[in-house]
């Protein structure tokens, strides 16, 4: 039976456009989703923009314009950014729309009957950068949250979410399930927060109007991270009780930016197990960007539009690129050298270079898929190609997306070497046997790199297996045994990477 599996990204505030953080928690996701999907499984991949709240209402008003015109504007931009950056999500969410806010109520409702929400008054800081409530034990010495954004001081009638009891619960939950957080670092901070001790924690605001109506109140709305999380829940259909529901909850992975962690690894665990939801099966928080070694921010001026840098090197060297230079998981670093260095190195002269030499090589003799002898099979390079996906799909379960990267990587370099040991083009005056073996399991290894670049690069991993002549049937990962058919006519060969000239 088909396995499903259900992937997310957070949704994106729509205060401002998109950047190179929204670019890159989307990508990660995607490269998951289409590698599940090359697997054989049948993915749900979700995203979607949160677009409630007192940070984005404020940016309406300094825009001078309804928050509604704001978010419809700006939600586009996101979506844009989805098509720009290739992204296979399929669906997005808007908690604007009637079938969120209609579940984020309901799920008010239930957290009512279970006797988790009470009326209460919060006095406290809030940060509207975070939308997020501080203890005054959390900020740091000059009064800032602990994420360096400002605070406030409010005081307003609220509702209060009994978080307090879900401590023990909690616990138990991170212990028994220990790959629930990840990385490891993320989850050992998660754990000792909680063992710290929990408090109530406001979930309505009466001081803002742009939220989910609180069900039956006129004055309170819905506090942003409890509308937020809901989305995913509420993208399946959730309250009913729909197929999708029934196929994809629990979620098999929320990944999230590592700023965001414990609203994912904690809160929302605590509103789901009140709820009698099922909890998600795990939580990736990678890490940041920063561009040229500076923590990147609107004040600073280097905001970097991930439009103009696809625009500048293209959708897959970008997408390469940010999949590449980090290990996800890790914090990481943008500078244009980097980039450039990737794409001309890895890109252009290891992978591109590969697969131009040896298909112009063919094109001269016949441009078809030479013969090969029948002990091909022992060949240790095609060994190698079979050997990786083992620990291939090993690693993408665990997110560790590098060590994909890192394999193909490898697989090229012994390609390269491959064709300088046996020389085919020496070979074709001595031996055009020992020639067809030694051009076929080139052209084999470049399929297998293909097949396997698919979810990092979709189009020029498609542009490559076009002009080996591979079926579009023949793309996924159980196909990678159907060899190569002798004999098949191949297209002029086109460059596939060009170097990036400065
Ligand atoms: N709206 C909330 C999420 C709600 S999910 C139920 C939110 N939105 S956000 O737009 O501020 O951030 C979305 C994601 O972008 C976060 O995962 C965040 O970590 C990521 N990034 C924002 N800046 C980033 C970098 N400089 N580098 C990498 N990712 C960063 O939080």
């Amino acid at each position: 039976m088909q396995q499903n599996y259900y992937i997310t990204t957070p949704i994106y505030y729509v205060n401002d456009v998109p950047h190179i953080g929204h670019a890159y928690t989307t990508l990660s996701c995607d490269v998951i989703a289409r590698y599940m999907r090359l697997c054989g499984k049948n993915v749900k991949f979700l995203t979607g923009t949160d677009e409630h709240g007192q940070k984005v209402e404020k940016s309406a008003l300094n825009n001078n314009v309804t928050p509604k015109e704001f978010v419809d504007k700006l939600s586009i931009r996101f979506k844009e950014l989805c098509a720009k950056l290739n992204i296979s999500n399929d669906d997005f969410i808007r908690t604007t729309e009637e079938r969120h806010i209609k579940a984020v109520q309901h799920l008010w409702n239930v957290l009512i009957e279970s006797g988790d929400i009470y009326l209460g008054k919060y006095a406290g800081w809030y940060s509207m950068r975070d939308e997020a409530f501080y203890a005054e034990s959390e900020l740091t010495p000059e009064g800032f949250a602990p994420t360096g954004a400002p605070v406030e001081w409010i005081e307003e009638p609220s509702y209060f979410f009994a978080l307090s009891k879900w401590q023990d619960k909690l616990l138990e939950w991170y212990d028994a399930n220990p790959g629930f957080i990840m990385p490891l670092s993320r989850r050992n901070e998660v754990i000792s927060f909680v063992k710290s001790g929990l408090n109530d924690l406001s979930i309505s605001r009466t001081s803002i109007t742009w939220g989910v109506p609180v069900p039956g109140e006129s004055k309170h709305v819905v506090y942003v991270w409890l509308d937020a999380l809901t989305n995913y829940i509420s993208a399946l259909g959730y309250p009913k009780d729909t197929p999708d529901f029934h196929q994809f909850w629990p979620a098999d992975i929320h990944v999230v930016g590592k700023d965001i962690t414990r609203f994912h690894a904690v809160y929302w665990p605590a509103f789901l197990m009140a709820g009698g939801i099922q909890l998600p099966k795990s939580i990736m928080a990678h890490g940041w960007w920063t561009n040229e070694g500076q923590k990147i921010s609107k004040s600073l001026g280097n905001v970097i539009d991930p439009f103009a840098l696809i625009d500048e090197f293209g959708v897959d060297q970008v997408r390469y690129f940010l999949m590449r230079e980090v290990i996800f998981g890790n914090d990481g670093n943008y500078s244009r050298d980097a980039m450039i260095n990737r794409i001309n190195n890895e890109l252009s002269n290891k992978i591109g270079n590969l697969a131009q030499r040896t298909l112009s090589f063919i094109s001269k003799i016949d441009a078809k898929i030479p013969n090969h002898r029948s002990n091909i099979e022992e060949d240790d390079l095609l060994i190698y190609c079979k050997s990786l996906r083992a620990g291939f799909d090993e690693a993408i379960e665990k997110q560790n997306i590098n060590f994909v990267l890192d394999g193909i990587n490898e697989l090229a370099d012994r390609a390269n070497l491959y064709i300088d040991h046996h020389a085919p083009w020496a070979l074709k005056k001595t031996d055009t046997v020992k020639m067809g073996d030694v051009l076929y399991v080139l052209l084999e290894t470049i399929r297998y790199i293909a097949i396997y670049l698919q979810p990092f690069m979709p189009t020029s991993a498609t542009n490559m297996l076009n002009q080996l002549g591979v079926l579009e049937a023949d793309r996924d990962f159980p196909s990678l045994d159907k060899r190569l058919i002798p004999g098949t006519s191949l297209l002029s060969p086109s460059p596939v990477f060009p170097r990036f000239e400065w």
